[in-house]
């Protein structure tokens, strides 16, 4: 059968300033999932939270982009903000920038990863698992080195020198800042474009990965949400927060190779009023955002398929680990590194990403102060 993993995410709302959301969004939410399992809109489906964005992932057989699917998540997330309008929650329905999306959330403000695949429990996937990554405080770029790191550099995925990956793998990456009449993608191949990736990838406020395939076997490996809010809102209305989904072991990476290139912690763009750079740092799942300056938050669980295509009883929690403590530890030192020069040079993003945000008008006003001296 064909098997479809959303994963659609949203902020509707947090307590206390951009943390978390409300116990009682969460069970709401919940409730919603149970019921669609028992009704059979989805097949499985569990909901967490990353910083302040709620995150659901669903199994189902009704493929990508699918209206019923979409209109539920959309259904979860008006519940959700209810909650959080009730107690007063800060940046209730936050992310929902549209009225009633046109059944696809895609582009009316949820962060959606999908992957449909054939899922028969044999050759070349005997067994399906994939990973679910979600990221609060940052933008779409945030997983661009992370995931080229284990997609296509054998420091950090020895596998790519297996004779299953030993092709590459291809990209599919899409220009942010583009979005007249569709999306603006283009398509390179790892390692033989690597340089021209790398050119794209390095600048994570514009370009993203969309989606990655298997050389080899042209199966789906990941799908990224690459929205950016402030395009599809005229102005800045909160971060991307980002989610990614991926398929693991075999003819892909392992996890182990995907979480690697994590402990890098790179500077994203994001934090605080989304306006900063600051390290990406490794959480369990549910973690609150508290620390310094709205540190970005990354989280990561794994999950296997059962042969009804409901989800293993039990899915792990990569991140919720003291492997990661140091880890960590670098990121924060890596955070107060940069914060102790404040508002002062890369600290802050450059003034084309401020452009929608409030900043713009302080800008603004002082540029028309300027008078022009005549040189002598
Ligand atoms: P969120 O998008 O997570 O709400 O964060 C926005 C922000 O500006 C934090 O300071
Ligand atoms: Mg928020
Ligand atoms: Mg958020």
């Amino acid at each position: 059968m064909k098997v479809t993993i959303s994963v659609i995410k949203a902020d509707v709302g947090s307590v206390g300033g951009h943390t978390k959301p409300t116990q009682k969004m969460m069970d709401s939410v919940k409730k919603m999932v149970t019921a669609a399992i028992k009704k059979k809109l989805i097949i499985d489906g569990k909901v967490t939270h990353t910083g302040d964005d709620i995150c659901l992932i669903m199994s189902h057989t009704k493929g990508s982009d699918n209206p019923k699917i979409h209109q539920f998540a959309w259904d979860c997330f008006i519940k959700a903000t209810g909650f959080a309008d009730e107690c007063g929650c800060y940046g209730a329905g936050q992310d929902l920038l549209v009225d009633a999306p046109s059944g696809n959330v895609r582009g009316a403000g949820p962060g959606v990863a999908e992957l449909t695949f054939t899922f028969d429990r044999k050759d070349p996937r005997p067994a399906e698992s994939f990973m679910v990554f979600a990221a609060d405080k940052c933008g779409p770029g945030a997983y661009n080195l992370p995931l080229l790191l284990a997609f296509a550099d054998p420091m950090y995925c020895a596998g790519l020198m297996l004779p299953k990956m030993i092709k590459g793998f291809r990209f599919e990456i899409i220009d942010m800042n583009n979005t007249k009449g569709g999306d603006h993608i283009i398509t390179l191949n790892a390692p033989d474009d690597m340089y021209e990736i790398a050119m794209l990838l390095r600048d994570g406020e514009r370009f993203g990965i969309r989606n990655i395939y298997s050389r080899t076997y042209d199966e789906p490996a990941a799908a990224l949400s690459t929205d950016r809010l402030h395009s599809i809102a005229g102005k800045y209305t909160g971060k991307d927060d980002p989610v990614a989904l991926i398929r693991t072991q075999g003819i892909f990476p392992a996890p182990e190779e995907i979480v690697s290139p994590f402990a890098k912690v790179p500077y994203v763009g994001g934090d605080a009023r989304g306006s900063h750079n600051m390290p990406l740092m490794p959480v369990p799942i549910n973690t609150a955002v508290t620390g310094l300056y709205c540190l970005p938050i990354v989280s990561c669980l794994g999950f296997s398929l059962q042969r009804n295509g409901r989800f293993s009883d039990y899915e792990v929690d990569f991140f919720d680990n003291p492997a990661w403590d140091l880890v960590r530890l670098k990121a924060q030192e890596k955070a107060l590194e940069i914060r102790s020069q404040g508002w002062y040079g890369n600290a802050m993003l450059p003034y084309e990403e401020l452009e929608y945000s409030g900043f713009k008008t302080t800008m603004n006003k002082l540029l028309k102060k300027f008078k022009v001296k005549k040189r002598k």
